[in-house]
């Protein structure tokens, strides 16, 4: 038997890349302040395999999706003879075939809808629009993302299990071929065009640019916040003075009408302090607040809140509800330990642009 290069410099730089990005875009998946970087890892993710499906098409031996296995038969012999005397396949073996297929398709189903729940649930990026429309099934969009991505996942494990499982129990070369791309056996070494290569470098080089561009531009097309940016003290100046005088200023949509009105009523005893205001003015205010709670709201935080609330007890504050208690979990030491935050409901200290009504995921400090 005589060593052959199978994968090329390309694959294997592809290979490396995809396993980087991954790697990245799980880890950025379960907070919200690394939301922008898990969706620029996501579409970079996109035009890595967007490139990865041409080279496919291209006339690379091994590589070519051509020289894929897809028999069934021959993945069920396959399966079979995994703990003993396996056929060995230069290329790709029937379950690795089908195993990148896979990753394929689960990986842009994710990435779609993942566009879809970035708008939806935060009124970001391209899909911005479904936060106007379909914000009150926000939940299912990031639901639906989930299931797909964490099937991808499964698929990855899987896939680094089976390598993991065939470098114990058969050759050491297999795995070791991603790294420098030989194996052992018969058949021609890949030899590329100048035309491959050309294509290689311009495809690998522009997941890399994507990746660098979206990182570093927040109102890029995919990536733009198209939240409404309100200037209370315009919108409603009685408001914005009045209750914006002893603290920063609550937008309306973080608690539900029946709380504001409670607040309302008892502005006397309002958290020990008295607030009252004259009954014109309080009124025009309650009005206000009515319009514009969290019923009324497509945003993030009142959709989730309202899902939350339990009927019996209305909160008194935004502090006070469940949903609030879970995004901040640990969060009162961080407040009472940093003088710039001071407590826990100065919420623009961590959230700077929560006075216009925004509470981007990506603007979160603290
Ligand atoms: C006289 C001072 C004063 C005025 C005026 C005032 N508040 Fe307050 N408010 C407080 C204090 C004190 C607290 C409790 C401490 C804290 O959370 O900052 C509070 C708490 C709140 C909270 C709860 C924040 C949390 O922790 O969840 C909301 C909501 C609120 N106020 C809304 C309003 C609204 C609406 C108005 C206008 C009608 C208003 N406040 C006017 C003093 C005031
Ligand atoms: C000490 C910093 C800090 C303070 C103070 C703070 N937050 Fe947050 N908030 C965070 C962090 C960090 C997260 C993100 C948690 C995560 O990654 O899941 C968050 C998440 C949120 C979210 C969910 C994200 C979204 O897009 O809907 C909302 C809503 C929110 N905060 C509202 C508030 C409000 C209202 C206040 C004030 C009553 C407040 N926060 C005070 C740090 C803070």
């Amino acid at each position: 038997m005589k060593k052959i290069l199978v994968w090329s410099l390309y694959t294997r730089v592809f290979h490396l890349l995809a396993m980087v990005l991954m790697l990245g875009v799980y880890l950025s998946s379960d907070e919200d302040r690394r939301l922008s970087i898990h969706a620029s890892l996501g579409y970079a993710i996109g035009v890595l395999f967007l490139g990865r499906i041409v080279w496919g098409f291209l006339d690379i031996p091994y590589s070519k999706f051509k020289d894929f296995s897809f028999k069934i038969a021959d993945l069920k012999t396959y399966m079979l003879s995994v703990f003993g005397a396996k056929k060995s396949y230069i290329g790709h073996n029937p379950a690795s075939s089908y195993a990148i297929v896979g990753m394929m398709v689960l990986l842009f189903l994710s990435i779609v809808t993942g566009a879809l729940a970035y708008g939806a649930q935060e009124g970001m990026g391209i899909a911005s629009f479904l936060n106007h429309t379909w914000f009150a099934k926000m939940k299912l969009f990031k639901e639906v993302h989930e299931f797909f991505a964490n099937a991808l996942m499964f698929l990855i494990f899987a896939h680094i299990a089976g390598a993991l499982l065939d470098r114990l129990l058969h050759s050491k070369l297999i795995l070791r071929s991603m790294v420098d791309g030989y194996k052992e056996g018969e058949g021609q070494s890949v030899q590329l065009s100048l035309f491959q290569k050309a294509f290689g470098v311009l495809w690998l080089g522009a997941t890399v640019v994507a990746l660098i561009y979206l990182l570093a531009s927040p109102n890029a097309l995919l990536l733009a916040d198209n939240n409404p940016k309100v200037d209370y003290a315009k919108v409603h100046p009685a408001f914005a003075k009045e209750c914006g005088s002893c603290h920063m200023l609550y937008p309306p949509f973080l608690l539900p009408k029946t709380s504001w009105d409670e607040m309302m009523a008892s502005l006397d005893n309002h958290f020990g302090d008295d607030a009252s205001l004259e009954t014109a003015t309080m009124q025009s205010i309650k009005a206000f607040l009515d319009d514009n709670s969290a019923e009324h709201a497509t945003k993030e935080a009142a959709v989730y809140m309202l899902s939350r609330l339990k009927n019996d007890t209305m909160p008194k504050s935004i502090t006070q509800t469940s949903f609030w208690k879970k995004r901040h979990h640990g969060i009162e030491k961080v407040a009472s330990s940093d003088p710039k935050i001071g407590k826990i409901s100065n919420c623009k200290a961590c959230h700077p642009m929560i006075e216009q009504g925004s509470i981007n995921d990506r603007d979160i400090k603290g």
